[in-house]
């Protein structure tokens, strides 16, 4: 099948890949000269464990190709993904100047065969149907189409085995053709597959959000309680995910979520529910924990610590990967800066986008985690990456000025932390 993919972030760049690899002539729209060209060259342009070596793949098969011509590829393509960005505006909701400025041009340029638009970008309920006016207003009279949408569910640093092997596939469309060609496309995947229409496939992306990030915050709204009364959050999450009704997974506590997804698409169901007239202080909960989790990590070491130097460890919202949108640690950053803080940081892979972001000369970035110590009052972990995970603790206390451990993802044993001389705190943890 031949397919375009307008747009290459994360979602739009791993979808074309993954469908190229399963056989497909995938084109894939871009506008940015300098991108496209890295593209072409095999160079991912972003972080992601296994893309480079899948783009390489098939660029060399000639299954993907790279293009800023929607003349060149819309025509030719039985189905049409839009994978532009939905940023958040001011009031929370999505940006989606870009979704219908991209419709537009696939209308305009559609052939005469039968084409699927299909919305990857998450967007908000009512999106697709927008889409499918806009598509119906600038299309020539032969051109047919019909609109689905076909959320997706990667999650950065494992998007490729995400993609590969989904849990599920949603299909939403009114029209039967486009789920039979959607089917098709997907037929090599295994996961169930939930065919349903466009109103519900939109609105299972957001809650699927929604109800992770509300996990993850409840799970901080208990750590607050166990700090406060000598309980232990990982051994409170740990009794209570032993109900199989609850489970354990995705629910641990830490200085929050962040990232591209969770922050913008809680805002954004919020966003269409006060539209909707329906009461959404669930959603505002989840993200108010979410903003307190990070601030009473960076309270907890203004109060315990004497100096104002700080290692950190781990700047990326998340790891393998190198992405610090939305990330925890910009806010514990920038806030440690103001107090007149000194910072030396290290990340596995971000430090390029922090460069980019804060360019305050009293935040150091270093080549390896253990000279982000020297001089420093204490170390902060932000980030799980797993090179962290073992930590040399002789090492880190002959370094460090005073051997303060905050943990802010729960990564160490604090019994262990503490017989080995660290002063640790974790995060609802005594
Ligand atoms: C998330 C979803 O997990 C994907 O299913 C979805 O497709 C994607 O958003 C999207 O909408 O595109 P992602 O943002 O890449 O994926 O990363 P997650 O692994 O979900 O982590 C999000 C944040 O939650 C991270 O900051 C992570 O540290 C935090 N988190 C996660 C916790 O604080 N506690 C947890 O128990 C789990």
């Amino acid at each position: 099948m031949t397919i375009t993919v307008v747009g290459h972030g994360y979602v739009g760049l791993v979808s074309a890949c993954v469908f190229a690899d399963s056989g497909n002539k995938v084109w894939v729209i871009g506008h940015t000269p300098e991108k496209l060209q890295r593209l072409k060259n095999g160079d991912p342009i972003i972080y992601e464990p296994g893309l480079a070596e899948m783009l390489k793949k098939n660029l060399k098969a000639g299954r993907l190709l790279f293009t800023d011509s929607y003349e060149e590829s819309i025509a030719k393509s039985s189905i049409v993904f839009i994978t532009v960005g939905t940023p958040p505006k001011k009031d929370g909701s999505a940006d989606l100047t870009a979704v219908y400025k991209v419709a537009e041009s696939v209308a305009k340029n559609l052939g005469d065969k039968f084409t699927v638009v299909s919305c990857k970008s998450t967007v908000p309920v009512g999106t697709n149907l927008e889409v499918g006016k806009i598509l119906h207003k600038y299309k020539s009279k032969k051109a047919t189409i019909a609109v689905a949408s076909c959320p997706e569910f990667l999650r950065e640093g494992s998007a490729i085995s995400d993609t590969v092997v989904p849990d599920r596939v949603v299909l939403g469309s009114n029209d039967k053709n486009a789920i039979k060609l959607l089917l098709e496309l997907h037929a090599t995947f295994p996961g169930k597959r939930v065919v349903t229409n466009l109103p519900s496939a939109e609105l299972i992306k957001y809650a699927s959000n929604s109800m992770l990030a509300t996990k993850i915050s409840f799970a901080n709204l208990i750590s607050f309680y166990c700090e406060q009364t000598g309980a232990d959050v990982e051994m409170v999450l740990d009794a209570v995910g032993m109900d199989k009704r609850i489970g354990r997974t995705f629910m641990y506590a830490g200085v929050g979520y962040g990232g591209s997804c969770f922050p913008k698409d809680v805002q954004a169901l919020t966003d269409t529910g006060k539209n909707l007239n329906i009461d959404v202080s669930l959603l505002e909960s989840v993200e108010k924990i979410n903003h307190r989790a990070r601030k009473l990590f960076v309270d907890k070491v203004l109060k315990h610590i004497k100096g104002k130097s700080v290692a950190i460890w781990g700047l990326a919202f998340k790891p393998d990967t190198d992405d610090i949108r939305f990330a925890p640690s910009i806010y514990v950053v920038q806030r440690l800066l103001k107090e007149g803080f000194s910072i030396k940081a290290y990340d596995a892979a971000a430090m390029s986008n922090v460069r980019k972001l804060i360019s305050d000369p009293k935040l150091i970035l270093v080549d390896e985690p253990y000279s982000a110590l020297d001089g420093a009052d204490a170390l902060l972990v932000l980030t799980e990456w797993n090179e962290f995970k073992t930590l040399d603790a002789s090492k880190v206390k002959k370094i460090l000025k005073s051997p303060i451990l905050f943990d802010g993802r729960n990564i160490y044993d604090p019994q262990k932390m503490r017989a080995d001389g660290f002063t640790y705190f974790g995060i609802g943890r005594n």
